[in-house]
Parts: C-alpha cells; structure tokens; sequence
C-alpha cells in the first residue's frame, strides 16, 4: 500500500456532482489517498464544479484563488498540494481554467473520471521536477468524451452511511432546452445496463442501505439495457429493484415531464417501495415561454401528468425546479407561472433567475430580462413556494409516518431523518437509530422540517423544542 496522503474533496452542484466525488475518492483510495479535513492538511483538491447558472462557476474562481494560497503555505513548509478542477466548468472551460489560474495542476471532465489516477501520477511527476518558487501547475487536462462508458471503469461504491444511497443509472442529455448547459458538458444521454445498476444496488443494500435514488440528468429517459438483452424502461428498473430484499424506499431524480409515461405513474401506484414524491421540472406555467425553452411540452401536458399521478397515488408530493426572466418572459406570462403553481400546489421547490449560459441558444435572444424585474418576480414566487411547503408541512402535525433516520443531529441526543416525502425531521434519539426506519409522531411543522416523537415498542422520546431549520 502507497504512502497515506491526504484528499479533499470540494463539492458543488448537483446529487450527481456529489455522487461523482464519492466516485473519485474511490479511485484514487488505491493510491493512498484518505480524506482531509480541510485543503490545508491535504495532498491533493479536487473542486467538483457546476456550471449551470453564472454564479455557481463564479464560485469556482475564488475557490481557487484561495487553494493557491494553501499551495503556497504547502510549498514553504516542504511539502505538496495538487489541485484539480473536475465537473462541469472543468468540461465548458476546459484549458482556459489553467490559464486563469495557473496553479491548477489537473482539468478533468465528468467523462474521464475513472483516468485520474494516471493524471494524478503525471501531475505528481511534473510536481518532482518542478524548481523551487515555480507557480505553474502540471497542465494535465481530459475533457475527453471516451467510447467506453467510464462507470465500465470505475469501483462501484462500498460505503453506506446513514442508510440512503445513490446509484447513477444514466448521465447526459439530448434534450436542448435552450437556457440549458447540461447536454454540452455531459454530453449525450447514456443508460447504464440494468445488470450493474442491480448489482450496485445490492451490494449498498447488504452495506445497509435501505433506501436507494437513482440519479440521472434525465432519469426516466433511462433505456439501458435489461438483463434479458431487451431495452429496459424506468419502471422495469424499479420493479427489478423492488424485489431486493431489505430495500425499503426507492426514489428516482430528476425526470423530465416528456419521459413520465403511463407505466412509470403505474409503478408509483404498485410499488409500495417507491416513496410518494416526485420531483418534475416544469420551469414555466407558460406556453410561449415553454416553446421558446423547448421544453417539448406544454402547460395542459404538466397539469395531465399531475392529475395522473395524484390518481395512482394519492399522498403523492411534488416539486419542481421553476425558472423566472426567461427571455421575452413578459408579466402575463409569468401570470400563468404563479397560476399553475396555484393549480399544482408543491411540497417544495427550486427556483433561479434565468442566467445567460454561454453557448446555449437562449443566450444569444434579444428582449432579455432586466435584473430587477428578474428580482421581482423570484420574490414574488418564492413567496408563494414558501406558503405551499410550510401548507404541505403543516398537513403532516398529527401523524404518525415512517422516518429513515440519516444522521445524529446538531444536538446531542438529536437524531435527523427523512419522511416519504423528502422532509427533514428532527427528534430526540439514540445514535443507534441512524440507518433505520423508525414510526415518528409529527409534532411540529416549520419553514423547511418537522419535529417529532420517536414511536417505537421501547422508546418514546419528548420532541424537539428547538428544530434546527436545513436549508433547501
Ligand atoms: N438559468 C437559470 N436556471 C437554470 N437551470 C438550468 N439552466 C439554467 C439557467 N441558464 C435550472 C433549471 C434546471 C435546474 C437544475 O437549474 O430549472 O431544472
Ligand atoms: Fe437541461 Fe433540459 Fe436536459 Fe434538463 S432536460 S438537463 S433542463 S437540457
């Protein structure tokens, strides 16, 4: 076994983003590398970038500015720091990064995750040959689309905590929507084979895993290829998985409106394991603005869907990722935004002032928003998101319902967990609760969690006075 060294990981963006750092950590553990507490005690940064709005690949440059200076420190007390940029920005800006930032040694794009660990070695390599006081880095870049699928290459993950995990089922996008960076820093749309997604899903779950989200940038375009040799579909999928013994939940993100189809909403009607809460972009209640998106579908097909899936199931939860300041967005249309918001009523949601990314064709559009208006209209909505969640959340005071605990909370004594529909609840708990699912008695309902009593054969626990509100 190689020396220990030291790995940091930065993580922004996406599940998917989180789930890849997970993923790189465990290719380069064969080197020697173990996780760092913070850049300063490190060998090696990995920053996982996002680049789907200004401010997140913003966010980049500055992160890096400051890992020069841990460099820096590094360098004079005798020893190393690598940086590498990896994710989105790594795969848009590919060698620009280095040229605004001398000090990064490697660039790797999402494709090429599973060749790092030869680019670290070429990057340490450079670093031995490097004169003292130098501050270029190693300029070892793949941003590279292979031909062989990368998860053919990397290990399959082996940790579980807190008793939820993550398996990437599908990566890319061909859908174009034309405010959208995705399908040109991921690239086209990939399925995964349904034999390995089964086979990673049952070795998190005998590593205690007793819920499972498949994670893909258009996870119900998943059409990889069953165990039979036929082309799977989502639904497939999740019946396969359902029959693993000890998976409880089963949750899926994120599905566009135009792949939900009829099989799909009758998995969520008969598959008691697949959790009650779906998260469906929608990003405009208006039709003009939805074909400009080309979104390739319309309000009434939206409103169609929800009705559908209220009717196979009946508790079902919504939330959606919703754009204001679309180009050409005029009041009317964001009228007919706040309208079918109205109509849908969501359990949560997400919602950003449209951000010009460049290269997509929205970009380029003439009659672009002003920031103002943009403001206006994102209070304006939050508003009204932030009623709905606190309505939704308010419903659940009074019952009893089934909590995977995840993790101790802030406090001692505190544990932190999930509902069916994607809440935070707080309780006062054993540690030894963590990974499992456990009936809790809703006390309280807040902005964005819920508190409640532990219900168990022994233990029946005094709520939480004081919730610790997480963020969205
Ligand atoms: N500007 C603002 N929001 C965007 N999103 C994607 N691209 C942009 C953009 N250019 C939002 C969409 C998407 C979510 C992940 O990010 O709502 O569903
Ligand atoms: Fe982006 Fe649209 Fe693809 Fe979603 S469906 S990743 S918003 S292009």
């Amino acid at each position: 076994m190689a020396r220990k060294k030291g790995l940091f990981i930065r993580t922004y963006g996406c599940q998917m983003n989180v789930y890849d750092s997970e993923r790189m950590a465990d290719v380069l553990r064969p080197l020697g590398y173990a996780p760092a507490a913070s850049p300063d005690d490190a060998d090696m940064v990995i920053v996982n970038t996002c680049h789907i709005r200004e401010k997140a690949s913003e966010k980049v440059f500055s992160e890096l500015g400051r890992l020069r200076d841990a460099q820096a420190r590094r360098r004079a007390a005798g020893n190393d720091l690598v940086i590498a940029v990896a994710g989105c920005v790594a795969q848009a800006e590919g060698a620009e990064i280095m040229r605004r930032q001398p000090a990064v040694d490697i660039v790797v794009g999402p494709q090429a995750y599973h060749r790092l660990p030869e680019m670290v070695a070429r990057a340490v390599r450079a670093a031995g040959h490097r004169r003292p006081g130098a501050t270029k880095g190693a300029g070892v870049l793949d941003t590279e689309f292979p031909v062989e699928p990368k998860f053919d290459h990397l290990p399959a993950p082996t940790t579980v905590t807190g008793g939820a995990a993550f398996v990437s089922v599908q990566e890319g996008c061909d859908k174009f929507c034309t405010f959208c960076v995705v399908p040109y820093t991921r690239g086209a749309e990939y399925s995964r084979p349904a034999t390995a997604i089964l086979a990673e899903a049952r070795s998190l779950v005998a590593a205690g895993a007793r819920e499972i989200t498949l994670l893909g940038q258009n996870v119900n375009a998943w059409h990889g290829a069953a165990p039979d040799g036929s082309t799977g579909s989502l639904a497939q999928l999740i019946w396969a998985l359902a029959e693993i013994d000890g998976l409880a939940r089963i949750r899926y993100t994120t599905s566009h409106p135009r792949d939900m189809d009829d099989a799909l909403i009758a998995a969520h009607r008969d598959v008691a394991a697949l959790m009650p809460y779906l998260h469906l972009p929608v990003q405009s209640g208006s039709d003009r603005v939805l074909e400009a998106m080309n979104r390739k579908h319309d309000r009434d097909h939206y409103l169609r869907l929800i009705d559908q899936l209220r009717t196979a199931r009946p508790d079902m939860a919504l939330s959606t990722d919703i754009i204001v300041g679309f180009p050409g967005e005029t009041d009317r249309d964001f009228a007919d935004t706040l309208a079918l918001v109205r109509d849908v009523g969501f359990a949560s949601a997400f919602s950003f002032k449209y951000s010009p990314r460049p290269g997509t064709p929205a970009a380029m559009l003439e009659r672009q928003v002003p920031e103002a208006e943009k403001d206006a209209r994102l209070q304006a909505l939050q508003a009204l998101l932030g009623e709905q969640q606190r309505g939704f959340n308010a419903t659940l005071v009074g019952r009893t319902i089934p909590v995977l605990f995840q993790e101790a909370g802030r406090k001692p004594g505190q544990v932190l967990g999930k509902s069916p529909w994607l809440q935070s609840v707080h309780a006062s708990g054993p540690a030894r609760l963590v990974g499992q699912i456990v009936d809790v008695h809703i006390v309280g309902a807040h902005a964005v969690s819920l508190s409640g009593e532990i219900v168990t054969d022994d233990i029946v626990q005094t709520a939480v006075t004081h919730p610790i509100e997480v963020a969205a």
